[in-house]
């Protein structure tokens, strides 16, 4: 199902030469897949562009006399509770952008022709500064969106909602749409919620947010892991998910020095080529995550790499997907989540050239889905011979066994009495799946002789 979005007008006037002509077409284009369609007439417009040029002092004067009359509009459409945006664009906007913005402050937006491709984003961020929402303007199916569902704690692990909302904008992504801009809980509330779970008999925690490493209270996330690590009874915290981007020096740090912290990160990348990065507007290459991963792990060696991958987004080629395919070789993951690229109606990729073949996309996500599948074989498998502790969540298929979960996040299945479920009880790995781990309980006069 991919509803496309509602109309909206555009209204485009276009100053000087063939280039600002062509240039209008392309953001006639970029913005098409958001709902806009062209309009003849600035009346009743929903976005105004007037693509300038900067060639003669008149045609400068000619844009804050059009912009004049065009305030005019904007404030009838306000008048009859509509909205009207009005970005300046091309070469006068480039020359003088602050000027712009100070002689007529109805203009909402001015960019410059190398920022084109982001005019997407840079509306979406004025809208949100006016405190809209643009979720109705989506198809209500958001399936990338949904953050995981809260839980009420069934027993000793819970959610709690730390984090919502995102700013970063991938192109093919909608969340920044949906859930607009990064915002995030106090600190003193998430403290009480937190420790109303562990009063509850709750032992593991994992912190929910869309970027939740973005986690902007005092001292960021990790002074946040750490606050929480000081409630009794809170013996485990994990977070999910994180952007590369947002992965700071003392959230690493806090990998190294806070017990309750799991040694598992999801950190998505995407792609290991830095073209299709790049066309993602990802803002880190192959090489800085790989050298972000570096440093986590001289943090914590042992810790569980975890990612996302997109195959098949437009202009991949087969040397792109070659690199996805090699970064994942040198970070070797523990797991991951694949998918194959699906268009999102009012995203910028879904503009963009070169869509592939479904076929193509199948192949290479068999091909990337086998090579994760053995580096997360591999990962478990160098669990066994360990004795790991284990968090017994609830009983298991099989009559006397438990279901718990490693450090790693592993499920580990044991025989082992009830009364342990919501204990953190040494296990013996004896044996590895991809999924899932076995183990044995650890003898008491073992452990002592340990
Ligand atoms: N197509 C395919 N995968 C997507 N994701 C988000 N949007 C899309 C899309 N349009 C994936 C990304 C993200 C995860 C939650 O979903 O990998 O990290
Ligand atoms: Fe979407 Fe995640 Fe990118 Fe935000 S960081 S735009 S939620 S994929």
């Amino acid at each position: 199902m991919s509803a496309q979005a509602p109309q909206k007008r555009l209204y485009i006037k276009t100053y000087g030469c063939q280039m600002n002509v062509y240039d209008s077409e392309r953001m006639a284009d970029i913005l098409a897949p958001l709902g806009y369609a062209m309009s003849p007439t600035p009346q009743g417009a929903d976005l105004v562009v007037l693509n300038t040029c900067h060639i003669r002092e008149k045609a400068t004067e000619k844009v804050y006399s059009e912009l004049g009359q065009i305030r005019l509009l904007k404030l009838e459409t306000q008048a009859a509770g509509g909205t009207m945006t009005i970005v300046v664009a091309g070469c006068v906007a480039q020359a003088e952008g602050e000027e712009i913005m100070r002689r007529q402050p109805a203009v909402d937006l001015v960019v410059g022709p190398q920022a084109y491709h982001q005019l997407p984003e840079l509306i979406a961020r004025t809208h949100r500064a006016r405190g809209e929402r643009l979720a109705t303007d989506f198809a209500a199916e958001a399936k990338f969106d949904a953050l995981p569902t809260e839980r009420r704690p069934t027993g000793v692990t819970a959610f709690l909602t730390v984090q919502e909302g995102c700013d970063k904008f991938c192109t093919f992504c909608v969340v920044p749409y949906t859930r607009g801009g990064e915002w995030s809980r106090p600190a003193d509330a998430i403290e009480a919620e937190a420790r109303g779970l562990a009063e509850q008999g709750v032992r593991e925690l994992t912190l929910l947010g869309q970027n939740v490493n973005a986690y902007a209270g005092e001292g960021g996330l990790a002074a946040l892991v750490r606050r929480l690590a000081a409630i009794p009874g809170l013996d485990r915290i994990r977070y999910t998910t994180s952007h590369p981007r947002d992965m700071d020096d003392a959230l690493i740090a806090a990998h190294a020095e806070v017990d309750a912290l799991m040694p598992y990160l999801h950190l998505p990348v995407q792609s290991g080529s830095d073209r299709i990065l790049k066309a993602m507007n990802r803002a880190h290459t192959a090489d800085s995550y790989l050298r972000l991963i570096g440093r986590i792990r001289a943090s914590r060696p042992d810790i569980a790499i975890s990612g996302d991958f997109i195959v098949g987004f437009p202009g991949e080629r087969d040397a792109d997907f070659e690199a996805t395919l090699q970064l994942v070789g040198d970070v070797d993951y523990a797991t991951a989540f694949t998918f194959k690229y699906s268009r999102r109606p009012g995203t910028p990729a879904a503009a963009l050239p070169g869509q592939v073949d479904e076929a193509v996309k199948d192949e290479r996500l068999a091909r990337l889905n086998d090579l994760i599948n053995a580096q997360a074989r591999a990962f478990n498998t160098r669990q066994t011979g360990r004795t790991l502790p284990v968090l017994f969540e609830r009983r298991g298929r099989h009559e006397g066994q438990l279901i718990g979960r490693s450090p790693y996040l592993q499920a580990v299945h044991v025989t082992a009495p009830d009364r342990l479920i919501g204990q953190i009880v040494p296990v013996h790995i004896d044996g590895a799946a991809r999924m899932s781990l076995a183990g044995s309980l650890v003898p008491t006069r073992e452990l002592e002789a340990v």
